[in-house]
């Protein structure tokens, strides 16, 4: 195995040079460090380079799947990998995995020659109470009129614009890295920097928290969700409260040292 560097096609084509490669497995949008996007052309080459060279380019969307659009952020780039993994907001947080992929590649789970196919084996495949909630999630996130998509969305920008403005007023550089649904906020310190990712499940609750707290105005108490919202704001306030003392604790850190 040999770990690249992401939004650096050089380095993929370094290792081409040298090794075989049978796949290329990535995040197409970096989301385990805060959100870091693909530059402009960057996975359209690894596609190219991809049926160019012969390998596989698999996507993990564990993380950005079903999160950014039902259709992931394979939809949302227009990039089309062999095969995808998805995970977490698949059956919003019932314990599921999938592998998704195209028919070629996915015939190998059921291929007739015995030596030729993939074993696909586990105790809780296809479990009926994870099988339920991933009916479920996905239902309720395809239904134009729960709008989950564009609630969240809206939620997102909302939070975007009022750190900005809050940060601003205190003339304190930070910067917020959003992705549609999917928002982290980085706060630039002498200090290492924080960064906190907020899934859409979150979102509602933390814009309440956040805005209300930093602006010193109102409560930082649990927003009352709307019955549109209520799908979206199961997170427990525990660990919502956790970020937030994270949050607050990075705060004073930087006050204490001269800023
Ligand atoms: C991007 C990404 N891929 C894969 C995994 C592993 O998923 P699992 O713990 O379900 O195996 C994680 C876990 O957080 C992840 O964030």
């Amino acid at each position: 195995m040999h770990v690249v560097n992401y939004n650096d096609i050089e380095s993929v084509k370094y290792v081409l040079k040298r090794y075989p490669v049978a796949c290329v497995i990535m995040e197409p949008i970096l989301q385990n460090v805060g959100i870091l996007k693909p530059q402009e052309g960057y996975l359209q080459e690894m596609r190219r380079l991809a049926d160019q060279e012969g390998f596989l380019l698999i996507f993990d969307e564990v993380k950005t799947g079903f999160r950014h659009a039902l259709g992931g952020y394979q939809s949302i780039c227009g990039v089309t990998p062999d095969l995808s993994s998805f995970g977490k907001a698949v059956a919003n947080g019932y314990p599921m995995g999938v592998i998704a992929g195209k028919k070629e590649y996915m015939d190998y789970f059921i291929h007739p020659e015995k030596k030729k196919r993939v074993l696909i084996a586990g105790t809780y495949n296809a479990h009926p109470l994870t099988t339920a909630a991933a009916i479920a999630t996905v239902e309720k996130l395809a239904d134009p009129e729960a709008d989950v998509y564009g609630h969240v969305e809206r939620l997102g920008a909302t939070l975007e614009k009022g750190l900005n403005d809050i940060f601003a007023k205190k003339g304190r550089p930070f910067y917020v890295a959003r992705q549609d649904r999917l928002t982290a906020y980085i706060l630039w310190t002498t200090f290492p920097w924080i960064f906190m990712i907020l899934p859409p499940t979150t979102i509602s609750h933390s814009i309440k928290y956040t805005v209300s707290a930093l602006s010193a105005k109102g409560s930082s108490t649990s927003p009352r969700p709307s019955n549109k919202a209520a799908f979206l704001t199961r997170t427990p306030k525990r660990t919502l409260r956790k970020h937030w003392t994270k949050l607050k604790k990075s705060l004073r850190l930087y006050e204490d040292n001269g800023n």
